[in-house]
């Protein structure tokens, strides 16, 4: 099949219907949509649009009930469960609202996991990736430290790391501020603005317009279509509150 080396990630009249509800709650009605190489896109809508399902269904989290997605050319839908979870834990990253850590595990050792059964011949080198990524997103000094003994910008900062651990093509975030105050959401914006500089692909559900005007791009959904789109350009600090005021100007439009 065609495709374009530019695009990363693609959705083709997608749709997702829920069964376990009666009358089945219809939440993705027929989505085509693209990821460029690289790109930062933001994905906004209100509450109960469809965001998450979205989110999850382009990344194989979960399945479409019809449509297509492709991975760089790959149709994702055509994998077995198997496949899937091998293309999940060595294509992507995810990060969430929560950082979903194993208790038991320190800080280090939550990072470490994903990367060590993604190749488990390759430990030392999966080590000292992590470390790398540690020091990078200045928590090294809290490696050793347990889940509940950091903070939780550093806590996201640490998912930001794991998500990392496997070198990913693309990564996707669900509302990965939405519990932190406004200092721990500055500093987890800017670490993902940071991996997107450095070339990763980045898709990631917000609905802080400020943490969406560092995107590349901004989509809007409502009732589980995409209704409109807005180019924003590469970001800079200098032009941070412009961005953010035009983005709202437009969301404001659309009713949000
Ligand atoms: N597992 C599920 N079963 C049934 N309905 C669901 C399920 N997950 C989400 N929904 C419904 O789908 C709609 C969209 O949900 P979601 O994708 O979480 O929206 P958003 O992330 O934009 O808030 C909501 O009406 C929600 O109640
Ligand atoms: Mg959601």
């Amino acid at each position: 099949m065609s495709h374009d080396d530019h695009v990363t990630l693609e959705s083709r009249d997608l749709t997702k219907t829920y069964h376990s509800t009666d009358p089945p709650t219809q939440v993705i009605n027929g989505i085509d949509m693209s990821v460029r190489k690289g790109e930062f896109l933001v994905v906004m809508g209100a509450s109960g649009s469809g965001k998450s399902t979205l989110l999850y269904s382009i990344s194989g989290m979960d399945r479409p009930t019809s449509g297509n997605v492709f991975l760089e050319g790959r149709d994702l839908t055509s994998l077995s469960d198997t496949e899937m979870s091998r293309v999940r834990l060595t294509r992507m990253g995810f990060i969430f609202q929560q950082a979903y850590f194993l208790n038991n595990l320190n800080i280090r050792d939550n990072i470490l996991l994903p990367a060590l059964k993604a190749a488990p011949k390759e430990r030392e080198t999966a080590i000292a990736r992590v470390d790398a990524l540690l020091e990078r997103f200045g928590i090294a000094h809290v490696g050793r430290h347990g889940i509940t003994q950091v903070s939780g910008g550093q806590l996201q900062r640490a998912s930001i790391c794991r998500a990392l651990a496997c070198e990913p093509s693309i990564l996707f975030a669900d509302e990965p501020t939405g519990a932190l105050n406004s200092s721990m959401t500055i500093e987890v914006m800017d670490a993902l603005t940071d991996v997107h500089r450095e070339g990763t692909t980045l898709v990631m559900v917000t609905h802080d317009p400020a943490c969406a005007a560092r995107a590349d791009r901004v989509i809007y959904l409502r009732d589980g279509l995409l209704v409109d789109g807005r180019e924003l350009g590469t970001w800079s600090e200098e032009q941070a509150m412009q961005r953010e005021d035009a983005l709202l100007a437009w969301l404001r439009k659309m009713g949000f």
